[in-house]
């Protein structure tokens, strides 16, 4: 399988084999991520890490990732504090962070970022997440979470709740898993639904998906219960957002109606989707979900730069 300096910009670049052969090594790369391992498999490699929309998992767990395989880091966190301020052009920023490192991660709130910045760098440039677009690195950990937690992917019933318009975790997710023949239930309401591109995108693979307002009815046919934030940030009226802010909430007592064996997942951060009090309950698997981010991103780190285990 060669990812050797390949651009990572939508899941739709990847075959189902690709996404398997990550994921096994993603397992490989468990006790590296732990710490019980160690192993410097991109020394003298340096990773740029551009995060110009906040983020916690993603861009630490990038650091994390990188940090654990020798590789060194430079990063931006603030758009201010670059000479986009002074009205430098994203291509010309991408251009230069190229000649100062050997592979770009981006995050940036206008969709279509990603790709543009990959056309402007000699780099491979990994997409953290284009506006409402999408976050394919998100989408390999949430599948290696799944596959961790129900031993396969295949057939899976996965019921994908909140924002499903803005949240571009979820965009991804629902491509990647139509390539596993999950069988899929959008739960929104209909100002927050899946994009229609998407939607036919997963049509056209072979994917029949349901879609309602009410999680209640659907919870206990779920394999996986997918819970996203409302992307208040992405809502052009904030009345809009007044209106579906709070609509679906989990906790111990809805818990009751789903199968013992069905996990819950978040890509975090959470407002108030999940209340505390299932964080101690067998569904929970958000923070392993979002720690499976390291061992993730560094077999993605090992097989675009070259690092090879031993
Ligand atoms: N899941 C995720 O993308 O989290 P951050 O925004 O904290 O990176």
């Amino acid at each position: 399988m060669d990812f050797y300096d390949r651009d990572i910009v939508s899941i739709r670049d990847f075959t189902r084999e690709e996404i398997e052969y990550l994921l096994d090594l993603s397992e490989k790369m468990m006790p590296y991520a732990t710490g019980d391992k160690t192993g410097r498999l991109l020394d003298g490699k340096i990773l740029g890490n551009l995060f110009f929309e906040p983020s916690t998992r993603t861009k630490l767990s990038f650091e994390s990732a990188a940090c654990r395989l020798g590789c060194d880091v430079i990063d931006v966190s603030e758009m201010s504090m670059t000479s986009i301020s002074k009205g430098e052009t994203l291509a010309d920023t991408i251009r230069m962070v190229d000649a100062y490192c050997d592979l770009i991660v981006l995050r940036h709130p206008y969709e279509g970022a990603a790709r543009l910045a990959a056309k402007f760098s000699q780099n491979p440039v990994i997409n953290a997440g284009d506006g409402a677009g999408s976050h394919p690195t998100q989408t390999l950990l949430d599948l290696f979470t799944m596959r961790q937690s129900k031993g396969s992917l295949d057939g899976l019933n996965v019921v994908l709740v909140g924002d499903l318009k803005y949240g571009r975790t979820v965009h991804s997710l629902a491509e990647a898993l139509t390539m596993f023949g999950a069988k899929l239930t959008l739960v929104a309401p209909d100002t927050l639904q899946m994009p229609d591109e998407i939607v036919n995108h997963i049509k056209d693979k072979g994917c029949d998906p349901v879609k309602t307002a009410n999680l209640e009815d659907v919870i206990d046919k779920a394999d996986v219960l997918y819970i996203t934030r409302i992307q208040r940030e992405r809502f052009p009226d904030p009345t809009e957002y007044k209106k579906v802010a709070g609509m679906y909430r989990i906790d111990n007592a809805m818990l009751r109606e789903a199968m013992s064996d069905m996990i819950v997942m978040h890509p975090l951060p959470r407002i108030d989707e999940i209340a505390p009090e299932v964080d101690s309950s067998e569904h929970a698997k958000y923070f392993q979900q979002a720690f499976n981010g390291v061992p993730v991103r560094m077999a993605l780190l090992c097989a675009i730069l070259g690092g090879e285990l031993p």
